[in-house]
Parts: C-alpha cells; structure tokens; sequence
C-alpha cells in the first residue's frame, strides 16, 4: 500500500510531538522533513515510497520512526552528519540507505520496560510460592527479560499522584524464574556490532539517560545468556508463538506461567492480534490461575497515548483481562490502579507436597535455575 503524503504528514507530526519530550535532536529533525514536505513533493519522499511500496504499516508511527532512525543508524555508522541538512541529505541519499529501509523493523528494545512483567510476578505469582517460566514475545534483543537483575528504579504512584508502596520483594534480584526465553520474527543478537548499533539507533542521539542503561543492560545480558539457566532468544513471529509456547511448557502444579509482551504487539493487524488472543487463550486454559498474559502496550483503539499494563487470565470459558498500571509522561513513572486482586488464586493454593523425605520448599531469591524436565 503506497504511503499517501498526507498521512506521512500526519505521522510526522505526531514523533514530533513524541520526540519533542525526549529528544530535542530527533525533534528538530522531523520538523525539518515536514516543513520540506509540506511546501512541495521531495525527491526523499519519492524514494520513500519506493522503499515502502510492498509494506504496510500496522500502526501510525512506524513508517516516518524508520526513516528517523535510520537518520541516526547513519550517522552512527559515520555517514556524515546527516542530522544538520537531513531533507538535503536524503534527496541525494545513496540506493544502499533505501534499500535498508525497505526491510527496517523499529526493535527498540528499553530495559525499563519489564516493570510490567516484574510487577505482575511479584504480586500474581511469588505469593503463591510459584517460580515461573517467563516468555517475551517480541522481545528484541531481550533487554526485558533480565529485567529483574536490574536497579529497581521505577517510581510507583497512586492514581492521585501520591507514592505507592512497593510490592513484598519487589526489589529482589532474581526473581524466582525458571526459564527466560524471548521469541521475536527477528531477533537482535547483541553479540554482533551490527544489530547493536540498529539499537542504539532506535535510541534518540541526545536521549543521554536512556543511552548508559540500555548499553549496562546489554553487558549483563551477555553476561547471564552464558549461564545455563540463563536468557534465550528464538526466531518465531507472532502467528506461531502459541503454539511455541504449548510445545516448550507444560502444566505444572508448582509452577506458573507468565507470558509478556511490551511494545511490540502494536505491529500486528487487529486480526493478527485477535488470533494471537485466541491462541494463548488455549495456552493458558490448563494452567488455570498459575498463567497470566501480561501486556504494556499502547491501547489498541488509542484511548490514551501512554502504555498500560493489561492482565489477562482464564477463568471460566474466556479471558477476563484487566488494565493494572500505565505509564505516565514522566519516564520511569508508572501509575499502579485499583484492582490487583484479579491476579489472586482463585482458590486458595495448597502448600507444596511436603514429605519426611522432602524437605520444605522456600522460595529464597535466587536459588530457582534448577534443570527443568518439562522445557526441551
Ligand atoms: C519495539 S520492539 C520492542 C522490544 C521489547 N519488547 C521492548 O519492550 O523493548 C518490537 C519487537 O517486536 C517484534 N515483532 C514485530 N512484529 C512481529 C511479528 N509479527 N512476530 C514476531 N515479532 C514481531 C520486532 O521484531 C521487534 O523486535
């Protein structure tokens, strides 16, 4: 589907507004291309729209966030300064920057998204005394996965404003996690030079407090993928994540599940989604309330431009979902809402079996990276 002028407009002006509070270089950048845009027809949009011919774009930032980042891949990679004159710049750039496009994903992968998964552990699961398996869809490079070696940096507040307590060991590090595996159609292995510089493009030039802790969350990654129970990445797309995960996990009466996605799921169609909802729904049924379906994810129907935390369990026939928390405009702040008790067993959990010959079963931190036969 050809990208249309006046909706790359519109889209332009929106990562303006977005930049604007996180990235005074990207900013300036955009406002460049629309002015350009808006007083003729560029020969860069033209190329544009080459580039973009057999695409099509789920969501309204993807296509004109890809040609930003790209910008910015550019320079990194010294291109020359491509930020000063970007509209100059790209009227005469070479084949080879729009046939990178042409394939480009946005893969921003932020650390500091795992909060949701993080809070979701700590209030649905470790009360039960369950360690859990947890699966990232659409994971990146994997950044969230290890989410909870990281400092505890968010700021939890009331829907008033006013601070919230944390949840019971919210700071403990790690969690109770028996295996982290990231599927995603393609990911970034921060081993190689080349996928990481595309992260670090993702990020904006001047977003200086988002530069240090994604590069100290990629050395621990590197780090804790060498371990044994340690972080995993898989080529899946999303059509085939389901039953990816029924096939790794089965039921188990001591364990949970905890399946998350953040930020990603806003790449697939309304119809993708809807079968990705139904497919974990199966997933999830013989779990019973050991499995939850986390999301952070812009709404899909844009009734906020923030991300919100969406829960999701199986309870009699069906999904019922609830939204928990969102994120505000501040960065690292996240609003926790009404509710939580929607993520309590749904019947008291019986303790673990504990027998003469075996001891009782304590959830200490950190001790949870035993083998586990149900994962192949
Ligand atoms: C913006 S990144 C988000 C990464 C990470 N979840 C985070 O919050 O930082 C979106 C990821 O979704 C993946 N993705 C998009 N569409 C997909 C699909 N159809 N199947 C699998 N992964 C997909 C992309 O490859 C990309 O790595």
């Amino acid at each position: 589907m050809p990208v249309e002028r006046e909706s790359f407009l519109r889209e332009l002006a929106g990562q303006r507004q977005w930049w604007s509070r996180r990235s005074p270089v990207n900013a300036g950048i955009v406002e460049r291309l629309e002015a350009d845009l808006s007083s003729g027809s560029p020969i860069w949009f033209r190329r544009l729209q080459e580039a973009y011919e057999d695409r099509s774009f789920a969501n309204d930032y993807e296509a004109s966030a890809l040609l930003i980042v790209s910008l910015h891949h550019r320079r990194l990679s010294g291109g020359g300064n491509v930020l000063v004159d970007p509209a100059g710049w790209l009227n005469g750039a070479p084949p080879e920057f729009w046939a990178r496009l042409r394939h480009a994903k946005l893969q921003a992968n932020d650390p500091e998204r795992s909060v949701g998964w993080l809070l979701v552990g700590c209030a649905a699961l470790m009360p039960q005394g369950l360690p859990f398996h947890l699966v990232d869809m659409g994971t990146s490079a994997g950044l969230t996965l290890v989410g909870d070696y990281l400092p505890r940096d968010w700021s939890l507040k009331r829907p008033d404003g006013s601070a919230c307590g944390e949840p019971p060991r919210w700071r403990d590090s790690p969690y109770p996690v028996l295996s982290t595996i990231g599927p995603d159609a393609e990911p970034r292995l921060l081993s190689d030079p080349r996928a990481r510089l595309w992260l670090k493009a993702c990020i904006g030039p001047d977003e200086d407090k988002r530069h240090a802790p994604f590069d100290a969350a990629a050395e621990l990654f590197l780090r804790l993928e060498k371990s044994p129970g340690g972080p995993r990445l898989e080529r899946c797309a999303y059509a085939a994540m389901p039953e990816f995960i029924r096939s790794r996990f089965k039921p188990h009466a001591e364990e949970g599940l905890l399946v998350y996605n953040s930020q990603a799921t806003d790449f697939l169609a309304d119809r993708e989604y809807r079968s990705l909802e139904k497919g974990l729904a199966r997933v999830l049924k013989p779990w019973g309330d050991r499995g939850f379906w986390a999301e952070l994810e812009l709404p899909r129907d844009r009734t906020s431009k923030l991300h919100q935390l969406r829960v999701h369990r199986w309870t009699e026939g069906g999904f019922e979902s609830r939204v928990l928390a969102a994120l505000t405009e501040r960065p690292g702040e996240i609003v926790i809402e009404e509710g939580w008790g929607f993520v309590r067993p749904l019947e008291p959990r019986r303790a673990p079996r504990v027998t003469i010959e075996e001891p009782p079963k304590r959830m200490e931190p950190g001790i949870y990276k035993f083998e586990n036969p149900w994962i192949r």
